[in-house]
């Protein structure tokens, strides 16, 4: 008879982990064999956390601020984040409907679990982020993965009659993440509204991760679900400090959800993980009412990279079909070409493309579904040096795979 511990709840044999992950163990370890790699794959800025936030880290451990502190956050990191999105977006936040919690990824279990029920169907706009799809799986439920449309030159966005015609009498949940990992789209109002007005007609729950929020670039119209006055019918909201003050480490995220179900997330949060960091969450405090200027200074840059990016890789043609992204920090360009040239599948390209150029790019199979079979990752959160040369040596590459 098998053990019992290997007789795991099958829906844990559904999950899947972020391959982005074990593709960085690879470059990794080429790395420390001596091999030079330059890598587009890590979805992190390369920047360190601007001083004045690390300074009040600082502090808040010198002042022994290092027990638990309330479940759903310190009222001054709630406070501080109902006003970031009241004034950034003229919404009505209150504090007492902010939940932070350790990174994004904990809001995303959290927002996804507390409504899936067992054979519901979760609509998700795809590639998408991979945790998406896991959570939804968890709980029992199916993701519905709805391609976004890829206009070659001009990038990604979903059309809403595309998710309308997926939606079903099962649909509890649609899921999106604006701006997007990993193509760097920019949704605005006219993606949004009638996504929103589909959703309120049928019923349907919008969880919005928008992490990425403040990486938004020329050409990019960025509206945010929590603009509308009407966000509590229907709406879960997610954030965080992860990408925009460069605080990946630091494990600090959040939620906005309507005040009647906040006792229930408290009570899901607690059995969880009891609070977010104490320290993370001083520091979290002074990264949103202090100095933006870093910030500022590290969007521009990751602008030029953009561009620098789409350049470089255009001089490919057709094999590479590059664009340039209106958000986030990736480009997820499409090389079927080189694929059907060569007669390999995106994973061997992306194999070669390391082993053989010592470039790091990830599949677009990552993101989870069959979406991105044809396409690549690329990640500009790297130095401009690197986007030159790596960029160089992927359009080399894939002329020679190609053959031409
Ligand atoms: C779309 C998206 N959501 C959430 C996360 C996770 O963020 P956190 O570090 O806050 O858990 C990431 C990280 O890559 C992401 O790309």
């Amino acid at each position: 008879m098998e053990p019992p511990t290997l007789a795991l709840n099958p829906l844990m044999l559904e999950i899947i982990g972020e391959t982005g992950f074990s593709y960085l163990e690879v470059a990794r370890r080429l790395q420390r064999e001596g091999k030079r790699v330059i890598s587009f794959g890590i979805g992190q800025p390369d920047y360190a956390t601007p001083r004045h936030i690390r300074e009040a880290a600082k502090r808040a451990l010198d002042e022994g601020f290092t027990g638990y502190t309330e479940t759903r956050g310190i009222p001054e990191l709630r406070e501080a984040i109902a006003w970031y999105l009241n004034s950034r977006f003229k919404a009505d936040v209150d504090a007492e409907e902010v939940i932070v919690t350790p990174g994004a990824k904990t809001a995303i279990y959290m927002a996804i679990a507390a409504y899936t029920r067992p054979g519901d169907e979760v609509i998700i706009p795809e590639p998408s982020y991979y945790a998406y799809s896991q959570v939804v799986k968890l709980s029992g439920g199916r993701p519905v993965f709805v391609p976004m449309r890829f206009e070659p030159g001009e990038g990604f966005t979903i059309d809403v009659e595309d998710v309308e015609g997926a939606v079903t009498e099962r649909t509890r949940m649609i899921v999106i993440n604006n701006p997007h990992n990993p193509t760097g789209a920019v949704l605005g109002s006219s993606v949004i509204e009638p996504l929103m007005d589909l959703a309120r007609r049928r019923g349907i729950i919008v969880v919005s991760d928008e992490i990425y929020d403040n990486f938004v670039y020329e050409g990019g119209e960025f509206r945010s679900v929590i603009s509308y006055p009407d966000w509590r019918e229907n709406v879960v909201y997610i954030n965080g400090f992860s990408k925009t003050f460069s605080m990946t480490g630091w494990r600090l995220g959040y939620l906005v959800v309507r005040r009647e179900v906040v006792p229930r997330f408290v009570d899901l949060a607690v059995t969880l993980y009891s609070c977010p960091p104490s320290i993370a969450q001083k520091a979290g405090v002074e990264a949103l009412r202090g100095d933006w200027e870093p910030v500022r200074a590290m969007i521009r840059e990751f602008e030029e990279r953009g561009k620098l990016l789409s350049e470089i890789l255009g001089e490919a043609g057709d094999l590479v079909e590059s664009y340039r992204p209106k958000g986030a920090f990736y480009m997820f360009p499409r090389v079927a070409k080189v694929l059907r040239r060569a007669g390999i599948r995106v994973e061997e390209y992306v194999k070669r493309l390391l082993h053989e150029h010592g470039v790091l790019v990830l599949p677009g199979t990552s993101f989870p579904d069959t979406a991105g079979s044809t396409h690549v990752r690329l990640s500009f959160a790297t130095s401009r040096e690197n986007i030159v040369e790596g960029a160089r040596i992927i359009v080399e590459a894939s002329r020679k795979m190609a053959g031409s």
